[in-house]
């Protein structure tokens, strides 16, 4: 059973979705459409669409669209009821009785609450007997207990079936322990055992206060080091950031980017509460969009070791293509920040303001690191340092920071300045060119429609898939005309068959007397609902006329009584000569 239309309707009348929309993107008007810098990718320039006449959205660089539901299910990360109880709590709405709650979002609550009741017990061993090693290893490691229970740290004892037994009296099937990758299957089959065991526990949480996931480290120099939950119905490494529930509160648009649990914790003890840290994994660009939700400034604040340097170095370009400003922290003598932090003593906190107020741009950060790379007193260094710099400095795009820049390479170089000037131009030169080339080719190969995942078959048959897209749209703009279509096309004239679903869809919701786009999120898939918006957005320059619409069913009709090239193959020759007389006298 479904959500009843009529609640779905309500629903979406009391969610507005500039209304929800304006909550997560800064929205301006563009003619009769708002616009935006896209939530769901990095952009610089605003392609984010949203449409109140039909309550939808579209990204014209990514993809993504759907309806005020599909958007709250991709930015919360909720499944579709979740994400209608969402709105619903929002506006008020009481959910009507006996409405479904599918299984995979019972499942998902059910890990949720495991994941609460996991946090409370290792919490709480590691306060009881069994974990005294695990409070003596936090303590050795310079937390107090204090920020032991800001974090809801814990323990895992060495038992392998403790937290398993736990959870059985508190009512969790075995099922859901898997589910929650809290417990292991046996490879025999025999039962299930503890994924942590003999490890201090960082839960994971997320904005809304769940816990999500947990990482476990050894208290050893055993490997591996750090063990984190795989990917869950509720958890998705690359998508989350930990600490971030605390970052967010922290009253600044600044984060600190760290690489490991300890290392957020440090910092928030040092009084930095704006602190975050990948799962174990590279950045994503999906972490930094997130990040650019809470932050307009990240300090990356990486090991000064091999390994953080090439991190930091990746991390920059996706930071910046989300449109984040970038300070890159410089920790002295190879620590890491926990370690900075606990080597300064009661001084921790003062040290590590210094250290970020000293922390250059990430121009700054690359320049120096250039400089270091190159004998500046050799000729060659000297050019291939001054040839390096300018291509770092060419991506700078105020011109006065250029500007600023430019000027302190050549005082320190003693070389002239506009020559670096215009090593400069020419570099942004070819750079405008290469980028219009990459962008032309690009729009090239959308427009053919041979990247089109969902929508492959509009390549192959791009005449009547192209009559048939504008006619499902025009049809769910002009619900009216409705039957008139469907007196002239059956679905099967349809050639493409995902056109051909969308039509019979609508029609078939339409002649129920339902509105055409009310429950697209629940009936469609992301993707197919991302197409059908494309579409829909795109129809603004399309005709949407009754002759186009006549037109459209003409092409469709024409093009449903041609046969494919495997039918002429296999034709017998009555048959070929009878169909290229038809194709001779439709010609005339
Ligand atoms: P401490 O040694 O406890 O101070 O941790 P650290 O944060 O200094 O460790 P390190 O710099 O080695 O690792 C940084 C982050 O990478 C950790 O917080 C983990 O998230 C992750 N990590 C480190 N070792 C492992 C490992 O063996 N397995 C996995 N999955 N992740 C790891
Ligand atoms: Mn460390």
């Amino acid at each position: 059973m479904a959500f009843p239309e009529s609640f779905l309707q309500e629903l979406k009348m009391r969610n507005d979705i500039t209304e929800i929309v304006t909550s997560y993107v800064t929205l301006k008007r563009r003619g009769r459409n708002m616009v935006g810098l896209c939530p769901f990718h990095g952009e610089k320039t605003p392609s984010f669409n949203v449409y109140t006449e039909n309550g939808s959205f579209y990204c014209f660089g990514c993809g993504a669209g759907g309806d005020v539901i599909t958007f709250i299910m991709r930015i919360e990360n909720l499944d579709y009821v979740d994400a209608v109880k969402y709105l619903a709590q929002r506006a008020g709405m009481e959910l009507p009785e006996n409405s479904y709650d599918d299984s995979l979002s019972r499942l998902r609550n059910r890990v949720f609450e495991a994941n609460r009741t996991a946090a409370r017990f290792y919490f709480d061993a590691l306060y009881s007997q069994t974990g005294r090693a695990g409070l003596d290893y936090f303590h050795s490691r310079g937390l107090s207990d204090r920020t032991i229970r800001r974090f809801g740290l814990g323990f895992a004892d060495d038992d392998w079936t403790s937290l398993c037994k736990y959870m059985r009296s508190k009512g969790f099937k075995d099922s859901e322990l898997v589910a929650a990758n809290l417990a292991v299957q046996r490879k025999n089959g025999n039962g299930i055992y503890d994924r942590f065991t003999n490890r201090v526990m960082f839960p994971i949480i997320d904005l809304r206060g769940n816990v999500i996931a947990f990482g476990g480290r050894i208290m050893t120099d055993e490997k591996p080091k750090y063990l984190n939950t795989s990917d869950t119905p509720v958890f998705k490494k690359s998508a989350n950031l930990f600490s971030l529930n605390n970052a967010k509160n922290s009253g600044t648009r600044t984060l600190i980017l760290c690489e490991g649990y300890m290392d957020v914790i440090s910092v928030n003890q040092a009084g930095f509460a704006n602190a975050v840290a990948t799962l174990g994994t590279a950045l994503t660009s999906e972490q930094a969009v997130l990040m650019k939700r809470y932050a307009d400034e990240v300090i990356i604040c990486y090991d000064a070791d091999e390994a953080g340097q090439k991190a930091t170095a990746r991390a920059i370009p996706i930071l910046r293509n989300a449109g984040l400003l970038i300070r890159v922290l410089n920790i002295p003598n190879g620590k890491d920040p926990d370690e900075f932090i606990r080597s300064h003593g009661a001084d921790g906190s003062a040290a590590f303001k210094a250290v970020i107020e000293k922390s250059g741009n990430d121009v700054e950060y690359r320049l120096q690191k250039l400089r270091l790379a190159n004998n500046v007193e050799t000729t060659d260094g000297k050019v291939a340092y001054l040839e390096a710099a300018a291509k770092v400095v060419a991506e700078i795009s105020s011109p006065i920071e250029r500007d600023v820049y430019a000027s302190k390479i050549c005082a320190e170089l003693a070389i002239d300045k506009n020559s670096f000037m215009r090593q400069l131009e020419n570099i942004s030169k070819r750079r405008y060119r290469e980028g219009a080339k990459k962008q032309a080719r690009k729009i090239q190969t959308d427009l053919s429609g041979r990247n089109d995942k969902i929508n492959s078959e509009h390549y192959k048959k791009p005449r009547s898939s192209s009559a048939e897209e504008a006619l499902v749209v025009y049809m769910i703009n002009n619900p009216d005309s409705a039957e008139e279509i469907a007196s002239h096309l059956k679905p099967e004239q349809f050639q493409n068959s995902l056109i051909r679903r969308y039509y019979e869809y609508f029609l078939g919701r339409i002649q129920s007397g339902y509105e055409p786009l009310t429950n697209i999120a629940a009936d469609f898939t992301q993707d197919e609902a991302s197409k059908l918006f494309q579409l829909l957005s795109q129809s603004v320059a399309a005709a949407s006329t009754h002759s186009a619409m006549m037109e459209y069913i003409k092409v469709i009709s024409e093009e449903s009584r041609k046969p494919s090239s495997e039918d002429v193959a296999s034709m017998s020759p009555q048959e070929l000569s009878d169909y290229l007389e038809m194709i001779r006298k439709n010609k005339r």
